[in-house]
């Protein structure tokens, strides 16, 4: 991935920047944030930070990625502590999660498949109702291929439980979710579901390049 390509991505692509707070118990936030207000300002200091985070996660040395060194792990980025990669080879599907300690933060990256097993998921493209199992959401529908993607896979425990750990480790600190493409879109499905499943109102959603993953009612919840 050319850097010109990511840098458009970040530029033109929808960014969608959603302060979920499933649980408003007014509790410790980052600096950086501002949680129990929904208004949403776009900061593009950080988006250039997050949008690395996003690109990173694509890269195939994990090697490199592990130990903070690829291409994309640059300046903006220094001193991140990666924590956990998962890859569901089965599934193509990749993500890191990790500490920013300039922002205080767990990062959680999720790539989406490469472009062309992402014909398998798309293909899929039936809107069905799926029980979601959240509160208040009866008429939530969501996009079952996406949805599936990080639901059914090895994404969803590996994620909820390296960010549980992470969390023991540094405190309540925030959580910011990030995905380019259909990652975008597993990405939404994630912060939502560690919003909820964590209590949590601390849990930030940044994505770039995203597919729409569900109706109206769906936005009501986000
Ligand atoms: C939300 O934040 C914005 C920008 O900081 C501020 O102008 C607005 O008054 C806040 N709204 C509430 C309800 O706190
Ligand atoms: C934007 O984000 C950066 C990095 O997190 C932060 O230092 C800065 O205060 C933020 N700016 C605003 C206006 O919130
Ligand atoms: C999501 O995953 C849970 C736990 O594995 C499972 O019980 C549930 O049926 C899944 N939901 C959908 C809609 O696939």
């Amino acid at each position: 991935m050319g850097s010109r390509r990511w840098v458009a991505a970040a530029a033109a692509a929808m960014v969608a920047f959603l302060l979920l707070s499933a649980a408003s118990h007014g509790g410790r936030r980052g600096p950086s944030f501002n949680s129990n207000n929904r208004t949403f300002v776009f900061n593009y200091t950080l988006a250039k930070t997050i949008v690395e985070y996003a690109s990173a996660v694509y890269m195939t040395d994990l090697t490199a990625l592990y130990t903070w060194t690829c291409s994309r792990c640059n300046d903006l980025t220094k001193g991140f502590e990666i924590r956990c990669i998962i890859v569901d080879i089965q599934n193509c599907l990749q993500a890191f999660i990790g500490v920013d300690h300039n922002l205080n933060a767990v990062i959680v990256a999720i790539r989406g498949t490469q472009e062309n097993s992402v014909q398998n998921w798309i293909k899929d493209l039936v809107w069905k109702q799926v029980d979601l199992n959240y509160p208040n959401m009866p008429d939530a529908k969501v996009h079952t291929g996406f949805y599936s993607a990080y639901n059914n896979t090895l994404l969803r425990p590996a994620i909820t439980n390296a960010v549980r750990k992470a969390r023991r480790l540094y405190g309540d600190i925030s959580i910011i979710v990030t995905g380019h493409s259909m990652g975008g879109a597993m990405a939404s499905f994630c912060a939502l579901d560690l919003a909820i499943s964590l209590g949590s109102d601390t849990v930030h959603l940044m994505t770039f390049g995203q597919p729409r993953i569900g109706n109206a009612a769906l936005c009501l919840l986000l």
